[in-house]
């Protein structure tokens, strides 16, 4: 039995004066249209989800489809119109506001897109803050401070203001302040969405970087579908406020469960996503191979290598042989949906 570190079972927030009665009825199954005609606005909808401990869980979707609202929910901050949040197995409806409050300071981290940083502090005061609203004594919270100020790569700006650094830098600070308290959970809301493309994908680099340093659990939001694919282990497809799908980059790109998720995914970069496991083929008696890759590699790892040779790869797990890649196998489903796109 696997115990997600953080769980949510049929989470609805609606919104509008008719909202509670909405599902003191139990209405809440009606269409869309229904919603809409009793003047409900649902930002989440029966949302479900596991997250695991040590997993970076990417939720994902448009403007508009409930990322934040059900990131405030799953961070305690707004409680949902109905439906339960676990917290290392424990309701968060259960836990009174001061428990509520000591969770958040202690065991969540938090970071936004437009920064939120205290304009009248420098950079070790913003980083420092959650550890002074915590009461620890100055000494302390100012050398954990300059460790996350390390961290982060901001040595020598610790006495700037917020407007004497660049956007990137800015959310650099808000990384370490939220990374201060030292965090089990570590949630992102499209942090990086605010910043130039280059900036953003240093930033993305710079969070796997945390990441295999720190090995957190995190739940990144984002509206970008390459974003999810770089940094996730898993994703969930959010529309209109409910699940679409639930799963890897490569599920999500292979086994599309709506045409939602197939749209979403159809110009994804493949070859970056998809693993060996996905393009091989049965292995031919003989066994002769150009070389070895393992399944769970990624197909731009080792595309050219296959490419160029006129053997085919052996594709091994655990130093099993799972089957072989070659030239054909590769096109075939890198280009693969093409055909029905079209
Ligand atoms: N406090 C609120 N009052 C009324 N409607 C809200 C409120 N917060 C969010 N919504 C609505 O809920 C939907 C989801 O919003 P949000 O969770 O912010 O989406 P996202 O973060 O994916 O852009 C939107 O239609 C939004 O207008
Ligand atoms: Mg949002």
């Amino acid at each position: 039995m696997s115990h997600p570190i953080l769980a949510c079972r049929d989470v609805c927030k609606l919104y509008g004066p008719r909202a509670e009665r909405f599902v003191r009825d139990g209405k809440l199954a009606a269409e869309p249209s229904a919603l809409a005609e009793a003047g409900v606005t649902a930002a989440t909808l029966n949302v479900s989800l596991e997250i695991e401990r040590g997993e970076t869980f990417v939720i994902m979707g448009l403007s508009g489809s409930g990322k934040s609202t059900l990131v405030r929910i799953l961070s305690g901050l707004t409680p949902p119109t109905a439906g339960v949040v676990l917290f290392e197995d424990r309701d968060l409806a259960s836990m009174s506001e001061h428990e509520l409050i000591q969770i958040r300071r202690h065991q969540m981290g938090m970071v936004f897109q437009h920064f939120a940083l205290l304009p009248h502090l420098t950079v070790l005061g913003n980083v420092a803050f959650p550890l002074e609203i915590q009461g620890r004594p100055r000494t302390e919270r100012e050398a954990r401070a300059r460790e996350m100020i390390t961290l982060v790569g901001l040595d020598g700006r610790e006495g700037r203001f917020p407007r004497e650094l660049s956007g990137g830098q800015q959310q650099r600070v808000g990384i370490a302040r939220s990374l201060a308290a030292g965090p089990d959970l570590w949630f992102l809301d499209e942090p990086f969405s605010a910043l130039d493309p280059l900036i953003r994908r240093e930033m993305q680099d710079e969070v796997l970087r945390l990441q295999g340093l720190l090995k957190k659990t995190i739940v990144f939001i984002t509206h970008d579908f390459d974003e999810a694919t770089r940094i996730a282990d898993r994703i969930v497809i959010m529309k209109d406020g409910r699940v679409e799908q639930v799963g890897s980059a490569e599920e999500l790109v292979l086994k599309p469960a709506t045409d939602y998720v197939r749209a979403f995914t159809r110009d994804a970069p493949r070859a970056k996503i998809l693993t060996a496991r996905a393009v091989l083929a049965p292995a031919p008696p003989g066994g002769d191979f150009a070389g070895e890759v393992a399944a769970t590699a990624r197909i731009a790892s080792f595309a050219r290598d296959v490419e160029r040779a006129t053997k085919p790869f052996a594709v091994t797990e655990g130093g099993k042989l799972l089957g072989v890649v070659d030239r054909l196998a590769m096109i075939d489903v890198l280009v693969g949906h093409a055909d029905r796109a079209a």
